[in-house]
C-alpha cells in the first residue's frame, strides 16, 4: 500500500488565468492505493457525499486509466469539492504520484503533470494543470505553451472558503471570451509584477500582481459578498485578494504578521452577507508527499 499526501493549491492569482498556481501548505487530501484486477474508489472526509465512486466520473479512476495502473484507491478528502481550492487536483495528483510509485512506472513529477491533468478533465471538461502543476511540483507554477515552471516562494496567504458552491464547469461559462489591448497590457503587467514577486519572497508585489479586469469581475458575480469580502482584507493588512481559482474561496496575500487579522476581517464580511465561511491561514508551500 502506497499512501501520498497531496496539499490544496490556488489558480490563477488573479492576472495568471490558467497558468498560475500555488500549492497551500493547508488543507490536503490524503489518497492509499492498492494493487487491485480493477479499479474501485473509497471517498470519505470533507464533502465526500457529493463527490462520485464510479471510476469514470472521478478523477482519479483517470489517472489510473493513463497510468494503466488498476488499484483499490481511498481518497480521504481534506479539500472540501467546489471550492476553488483544487480539490479534484488534490486527488488526482496524489494519485498519479502514488500509483506510478506502485507500479514502479519511473516518471518524473514534471511527468505526471499532464497525467493528473486527465484526471482535471473528468471534472471540469479540460485538461488543465494550474491545480495539477503545483499539487505535484509545489511552490509557485506556471503553466503555459513552454511548459511547466515551478519557482519555490514563500508567500503568506488566507484562503477564505465560504458555505457557497461553485461548479468549475459553471465559473467557466462565465468566463468572457473577447478583451481589449487595454485589459491585455494591464494582465501582463500584474503577471509579470507578481512573478517578480514571487521570485523575491515580496508579498507586496505578489499582492499587486494580483489584479485583474478581465477574469475575476466575471466570477465574483458567483460569490455573494466578494466585493465587501476583498475591501475588508485589504482593510486589515492584504497586499492583494482575488478569486482563488474557479471560486468560490477568496485568496489574500499578505505579511505574515497580518494573517490573522485578514482571515478574521474576511470570515466576518461574509457574515454581514449572511454567508458562513471559514479561513485557513496558510502559505505557499510544498507538493505531494509519500508517507
Ligand atoms: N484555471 C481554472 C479555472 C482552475 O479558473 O477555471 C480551476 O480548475
Amino acid at each position: 500500500m502506497i499512501a501520498v499526501r497531496a496539499p490544496a493549491t490556488s489558480a490563477n492569482l488573479g492576472s495568471g488565468f490558467d497558468v498560475f498556481g500555488v500549492a497551500l501548505d493547508r488543507p490536503a487530501d490524503v489518497v492509499r492505493v492498492e494493487e487491485a484486477d480493477r479499479t474501485t474508489i473509497e471517498v470519505t472526509g470533507v464533502g465526500s457525499h457529493y463527490i462520485p465512486e464510479d471510476p469514470d466520473k472521478n478523477t482519479v479512476g483517470a489517472v489510473a486509466d493513463a497510468l494503466d495502473a488498476p488499484a483499490h484507491i481511498r481518497i480521504d478528502k481534506g479539500v472540501r469539492p467546489a471550492s476553488g481550492l483544487g480539490s479534484s487536483a488534490a486527488s488526482a495528483a496524489a494519485a498519479a504520484l502514488a500509483l506510478n510509485e506502485l507500479y514502479d512506472r519511473g516518471l518524473s513529477r514534471q511527468e505526471l503533470v499532464p497525467v493528473a491533468g486527465e484526471g482535471e478533465a473528468v471534472v471540469s471538461g479540460e485538461a488543465h494543470v494550474d491545480n495539477v502543476a503545483p499539487a505535484l511540483l509545489g511552490g509557485f507554477t506556471i503553466a503555459s505553451e513552454a511548459g511547466v515552471t515551478a519557482v519555490d516562494a514563500s508567500i503568506p496567504l488566507v484562503a477564505c472558503l465560504p458555505e457557497i458552491a461553485v461548479s468549475t464547469r459553471d465559473a467557466r461559462r462565465v468566463v468572457p471570451t473577447e478583451t481589449d489591448i487595454g485589459d491585455l497590457v494591464r494582465t501582463v503587467g500584474c503577471a509579470a509584477t507578481l512573478t517578480a514577486g514571487m521570485c523575491r519572497n515580496d508579498p507586496r508585489l505578489v499582492g499587486e500582481g494580483m489584479y485583474d479586469t478581465v477574469v475575476t469581475p466575471a466570477r465574483a458575480e458567483l460569490i455573494t459578498g466578494y466585493e465587501a469580502v476583498r475591501e475588508a482584507a485589504l482593510a486589515a493588512g492584504a497586499t492583494g485578494v482575488t478569486v482563488s481559482g474557479a471560486g468560490p474561496a477568496v485568496l489574500a496575500a499578505c505579511y505574515g504578521a497580518d494573517r490573522r487579522a485578514v482571515a478574521s476581517a474576511m470570515v466576518d464580511a461574509f457574515a454581514d452577507a449572511g454567508v458562513d465561511a471559514r479561513a485557513y491561514q496558510t502559505a505557499i508551500g510544498g507538493g505531494a508527499t509519500v508517507l
